[in-house]
């Protein structure tokens, strides 16, 4: 039978629910440590429901004998860092288990279309589960590349790392006196980054308000910062945030806490010290009340993928991307 595309309606969300819940149910026999709740299809249409709700949302559906049998859905973003873009979030896609995920090539090329062509939205970001490598095969082949890495790293209390000694460096968690040293570290994490082969840019205006960010880290109140210190030095430091579990998120178990930050001192790198923070701020959560640690990071920066999954974050989820020649608005050789 035949396939129809067509614009993603109110009345699709049932059955988009339905495939949506199967896709992660499927993700979670990988991962279980994937929030459960998206297992249900009411719960898993309530997901796509928000996705719609976000700003500058559409869909495509796709029908094949009267029934739905794959969607995509993406939102679009005008700002200064990601530019005129459009993102599939983490409910924004899911296909029939039957379905070749060459399906996926038309509902793109029915949504993109007007991306490109309507809102001159030439950046495109989707968000792949790692659970489904056809599916991250099937963006692969439309053109995008990993870009972002999103992973887990469930509070197991036999798992936990061990405190490693490391002579001469103390480990604690930040006190308000730290803010000025944090300051000073405030440019560790992106002048990493904006080198090669991450070449992840630093807009010349955020330096200032990224410090100012490290320096009133201590005076959050939701922020949970431990420091590494030599000789009276701060040497290094990881921050993490509660993670609220949210509506539209397929990713943020309950329980769970963001790791935002880690950087340490080029001279004091490739020394455990990152390991040493990892393990004290894992037994703290452990504590605390967590469950699940999740991070992400650039899929080119290798010593923070090397690291992260060294402490134990298994990769979850891809941002993929594609970013195509804007030219295509005018040169179409007419
Ligand atoms: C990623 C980063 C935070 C790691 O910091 P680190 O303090 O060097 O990290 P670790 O403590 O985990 O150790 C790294 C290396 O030291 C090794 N090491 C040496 N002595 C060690 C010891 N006594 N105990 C444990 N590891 C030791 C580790 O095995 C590891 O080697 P590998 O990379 O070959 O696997 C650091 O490279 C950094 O600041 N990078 C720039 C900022 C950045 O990218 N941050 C992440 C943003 S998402």
């Amino acid at each position: 039978m035949p396939v129809e595309i067509v614009p993603f309606q109110q009345s699709h969300i049932e059955e988009a629910g339905t495939l949506l819940a199967h896709r992660h149910q499927h993700a979670r026999m990988t991962f279980p440590e994937l929030p459960q709740r998206f297992a249900d299809a009411q719960v898993a249409g309530r997901a796509i429901a928000a996705t719609l709700r976000r700003e500058g949302a559409g869909g495509a559906a796709a029908i094949r004998g009267g029934r739905l049998c794959g969607y995509l859905i993406g939102d679009l973003q005008f700002e200064g860092v990601w530019g005129r873009s459009a993102w599939v979030r983490s409910a924004g896609m899911a296909l029939a288990p039957a379905e070749s995920t060459d399906l996926l090539h038309d509902l793109y090329a029915f949504l993109g279309e007007e991306w490109v062509t309507v809102y001159g939205c030439c950046t495109h970001f989707v968000l792949a589960p790692i659970a489904n490598p056809e599916l991250v095969e099937a963006w692969f082949l439309l053109g995008f590349g990993v870009e972002q890495v999103h992973a887990l790293l469930p509070l197991e209390p036999d798992a936990l790392p061990s405190l490693p000694d490391l002579p001469g460096v103390e480990i604690r968690q930040a006190e308000p006196e730290d803010g000025e040293r944090l300051a000073s570290m405030s440019d560790v994490i992106w002048r990493h980054q904006v080198s090669a082969p991450v070449w992840g840019i630093m807009l010349p205006e955020r330096v200032e308000q990224t410090r100012e960010g490290w320096r009133g880290l201590v005076r959050e109140e939701d922020a949970v910062v431990f420091v590494a210190i030599s000789e009276g030095d701060l040497i290094a430091a990881q921050a993490y945030y509660p993670a609220e579990p949210s509506e539209d998120n397929l990713v943020i178990p309950d329980h769970c806490i963001h790791f935002s930050v880690g950087g340490t001192r080029t001279e004091a790198r490739g020394r455990g010290i990152q390991q040493a923070l990892s393990a004290t701020a894992l037994h703290w959560m452990r504590r605390h009340g967590y469950r699940v640690c999740e991070t992400d990071w650039r899929s080119a920066n290798r010593s923070a993928r090397t690291a992260w999954a060294r402490h134990g974050y298994r990769p979850v989820l891809y941002r993929m991307a594609r970013r195509i020649d804007p030219r295509i608005t005018w040169a179409r050789g007419l």
